[in-house]
């Protein structure tokens, strides 16, 4: 069966690229990663996408007017390469709702938290300036606001006493490394049904 051709855009290490690219190295899984889009230059998810033989695009935020030009960019960029799908893993600028418009239902994000608790881009140490005992990581639909989209999975972290941010991200990364893959193929293998808020899997 074809698989669903992807952009995975970046910022930073690149470890749920890395899940990513080796979920893709299975001959099973749905969907093929056609270029890696990184906001900044010189981060090593890009070294991570060139290790895997990955096309790679910088599309720097610093470089466009304003988000809208910059989200144009990045589609534009995603679809030089034949991207039908964007993966969002450790991307952190927010795409304006050119994105959404062009990839309806075709955006997925990875969050580290419990969402709806925590949006944004402090999350892991917001989470542990509130106290809160359990955290966790998030996989949804982006849609026009922030962390915002239907859910399609998440899973729980115990927030553990001597936790600091390092700590507790690294747990909670470590679940989205699983999640993040299998909520891919799913999309990609058609198995994930939007109704409302509630994303069905079948
Ligand atoms: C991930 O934990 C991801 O959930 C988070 O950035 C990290 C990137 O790690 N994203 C956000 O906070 C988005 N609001 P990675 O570059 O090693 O995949």
């Amino acid at each position: 069966m074809a698989r669903l051709p992807v952009a995975v855009l970046v910022s930073g290490s690149g470890t749920n690229l890395q899940a990513l690219i080796d979920a893709a190295a299975r001959p099973t899984f749905g969907a093929e990663l056609v270029v890696v889009v990184s906001d900044r230059p010189g981060v090593a998810a890009l070294d991570r996408a060139r290790n895997a033989g990955i096309p790679v695009e910088v599309v720097a935020w610093e470089e466009h007017p304003d988000r809208a030009a910059f989200t144009v960019a990045v589609c534009d960029a995603a679809a030089r390469h034949g991207a039908e799908a964007l993966v969002l893993a450790g991307f952190m600028r927010i795409l304006g709702p050119e994105a959404i418009a062009r990839y309806p239902n075709r955006i997925v994000n990875v969050h580290p938290s419990l969402l709806p608790a925590f949006p944004g881009a402090r999350a892991v140490a917001q989470s542990l300036a509130y106290g809160v005992k359990v955290s966790g990581a998030t996989v949804h639909f982006v849609d026009e606001e922030v962390d915002h989209g239907p859910i399609i999975s998440q899973e729980p972290v115990p927030v553990l006493p001597d936790d600091d941010e390092a700590t507790l991200h690294r747990r909670i990364q470590a679940v989205e490394h699983r999640l993040l893959p299998e909520a891919v193929d799913a999309l990609a293998a058609g198995r994930l049904t939007i109704q409302g808020r509630s994303v069905r899997w079948s």
